[in-house]
């Protein structure tokens, strides 16, 4: 199996899940993490499966301006938040506007954002699936979250339970052994 695993990601959390669900994928077959930029067409070209991820901002998927407030969170002093070095590239939501998937492609939208039920936190995988199945994929699992705290800091454990959302994504697929 193919995997490409995208992520949008401002603070690096998204990022980081990202690399933890791939990792978690490995055993399927190639798998390979991309921003946003670099999930070209030539990246996505042969893929069976493609993992979708970014920050959850004002209920839903960032966009221009709540990533200038993400910026602006991040400049100031006691944050303690350094921005992911793929921040300043394109958004998913540009990224949605020009794709065209492989026939036949498999997919998977995850988000990070704050605890809670999602009807009060709102979840910008809710927007990657929808995104995703509108472009003829066909999703093998629901929308995942991993949680940050109000530091903006991935919790203990989240990037474990990310490398295990990518090994069960990669049973889901029909790849990765049993289980
Ligand atoms: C401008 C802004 C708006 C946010 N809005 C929400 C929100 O509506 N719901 C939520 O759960 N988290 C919200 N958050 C927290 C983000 O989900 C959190 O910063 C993100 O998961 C971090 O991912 P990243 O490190 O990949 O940028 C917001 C963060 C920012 C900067």
């Amino acid at each position: 199996m193919r995997v490409l695993v995208v992520f949008e990601s401002m603070f690096g959390n998204t990022h980081l899940v990202a690399e933890r669900i791939a990792r978690g994928l490995a055993g399927s077959g190639e798998v390979r993490v991309a921003s946003v930029a670099e999930a070209t067409d030539d990246a996505l070209a042969g893929r069976d499966l493609v993992v979708v991820g970014g920050p959850t901002h004002v209920h839903g998927m960032a966009s221009a301006r709540t990533r200038d407030a993400a910026r602006e969170q991040a400049g100031r002093e006691d944050a303690g938040l350094a921005m992911d070095p793929d921040a300043e590239g394109p958004m998913l939501r540009e990224w949605f506007d020009g794709l065209t998937l492989p026939a036949g492609c498999r997919a998977a939208a995850f988000d990070t954002r704050l605890h809670g039920p999602a009807a009060l936190t709102g979840r910008a995988s809710r927007g990657i699936a929808k995104r995703l199945e509108r472009h003829g994929a066909s999703l093998v699992a629901p929308p995942e979250s991993f949680f940050v705290g109000r530091d903006n800091h991935l919790d203990d454990g989240e990037a474990a339970r990310a490398e295990e959302w990518g090994a069960s994504l990669a049973r889901a697929s029909g790849a990765g052994g049993p289980g």
